[in-house]
This record gives C-alpha cells, structure tokens and sequence, in this order.
C-alpha cells in the first residue's frame, strides 16, 4: 500500500499516519520529521532546513526532493509506506511521480484530512511531542495522562519550535498558495480521497482505513 497523506499543518497526518503503521506494518515517512532529526543532530541538511522551518516556509525543493530520493529508495518501502508532508508544491509531485517510475512503484492513494483553519492553530499550539520516541499527544484533545509525560515510553514531552499562533500563520498561508493546488492535481490522477478531520481521532482513522480497503 503506498499512500501519501496530505492536509493543512496540524490536521493529524502525523496522528493518523502512526495509526496506519500499526494497521498496515508499512514506514512512515514524514519529511518535517526528517529535517527536525537533522536539525537535532546538527547535520549539514539540518542547517539548511533550520531557518526556514523556525519561520515556517517551505525548505527548497532541490534540498527535499534529494532527501525523499534517497528515503524512497530503501527496501522497506518496496511493500508499502506512508508520505506525510511530501510533497507540498507541484514541482515536488513532479519529482515524486518521477522517482516512483524510476523504482517500478506507483501510489495507490492520496488521502486529504480535511480541517478548517479555524481550528488549526489550536491544535498545533496545544501540541506536544515525546522527546524520547516521538509520540504526539495535546494538552486538550489527546492529553497524556501524567501531564509533561509521555504514555508510552515516560519520555519528558516538549513543544515543537514553530508551534506559536504567529508562526502557524505563516505555515497556513504558505499552504494555501504552495500546497492546496495538489489537491486539484491527484484529484486529475483519479487518486484523490478526502477525510472530514474534524471529527474524533478514533473516527477519521476508521473512516480512512475504510475508505482505503473500499
Ligand atoms: P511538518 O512537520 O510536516 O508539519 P505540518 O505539515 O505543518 O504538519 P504538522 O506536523 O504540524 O501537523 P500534522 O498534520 O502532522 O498533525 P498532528 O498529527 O501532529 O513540516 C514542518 C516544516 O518542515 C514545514 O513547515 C516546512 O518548513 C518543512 N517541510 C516539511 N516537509 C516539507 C516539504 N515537503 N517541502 C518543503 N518543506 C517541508 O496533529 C496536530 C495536533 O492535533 C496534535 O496535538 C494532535 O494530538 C491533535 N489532533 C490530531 N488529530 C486530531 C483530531 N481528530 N481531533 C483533535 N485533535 C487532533
Ligand atoms: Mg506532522
Ligand atoms: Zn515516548
């Protein structure tokens, strides 16, 4: 199953696509991910990524396209794997479509979560991650149960860099002008699916693995 998951910031990629490597044994790919780790390690992609990331731009395509490359590449995702956050512009979905062919794959689905902005600020404000493995959790609606701590490992829980209201400005207008046309582009594909992710995180995960076995 190769599928790429695509939505505004904070619409629950991340939550779902965690759901989805439990249900279909399949990597996850996230390119935010990937740059927060190298930002984290202090590698050369890291400083190249930092200053746009804080700012909540879009890292230059020739810098993220190269990373999903080389990722795509690797035998895990011969079976399957979940895109989150890549692509984002169309140059990108070029490249993607391109890369694919070159590996003898192709996507199976391309899965929108649906939110009004209105309520995304809110969800990546209250947002917070587990040091140690990663887990998202938010202080409203998925609290962790020792609060600061994380349910799965005990890990100490932080807040991402560009989770303030200022910045998710940024990050939603950059999606509004660079991201939203890929929606008219899969849809043209015929691989378009839309998620309403305005409803409970238990629920848009039934209604998307249900759509995707339909
Ligand atoms: P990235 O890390 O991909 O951030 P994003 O797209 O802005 O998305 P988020 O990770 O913020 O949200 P999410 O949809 O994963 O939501 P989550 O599940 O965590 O990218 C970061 C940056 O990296 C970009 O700004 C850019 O600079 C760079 N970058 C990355 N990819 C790039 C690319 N391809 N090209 C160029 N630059 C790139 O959920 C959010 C919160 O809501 C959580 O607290 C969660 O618990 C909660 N929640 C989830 N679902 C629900 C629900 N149903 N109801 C209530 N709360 C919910
Ligand atoms: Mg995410
Ligand atoms: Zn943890």
């Amino acid at each position: 199953m190769h599928l790429l998951l695509m939505g505004p910031p904070g619409a629950g990629k991340g939550t779902q696509a965690a759901n989805l490597v439990k249900e279909f044994g399949i990597p996850h790919i996230s390119t935010g991910d990937m740059f927060r780790a190298a930002i984290k390690e202090g590698t050369e992609l890291g400083k190249q990524a930092k200053a746009c990331i804080d700012a909540g731009n879009l890292v230059p395509d020739e810098i993220t396209i190269g990373i999903v490359r080389e990722r795509l590449a690797q035998d895990d995702c011969k079976k399957g794997f979940i895109l989150d956050g890549f692509p984002r512009t169309v140059d990108q979905a070029d490249a993607l479509t391109k890369i694919l062919a070159d590996l003898g794959l192709s996507l199976k689905s391309v899965v929108n979560i649906t939110v009004p902005s209105s309520d995304l600020v809110e969800r990546a404000v209250g947002r917070r991650i587990c040091k140690s493995c990663g887990a998202t959790f938010h202080i409203k609606f998925s609290p962790s149960k020792v609060e600061g701590k994380c349910d799965e490992c005990g890990g100490e829980l932080y807040q991402r860099a560009d989770d303030t209201e200022e910045t998710m400005k940024n990050r939603l207008s950059v999606y509004e002008a660079q991201t939203k046309p890929l929606i008219d582009y899969y849809q043209k594909a015929g691989l378009y699916l839309e998620i309403d992710g305005r409803q409970a995180i238990d629920k848009v995960f039934k209604d998307m693995v249900d759509a995707l076995k339909a």
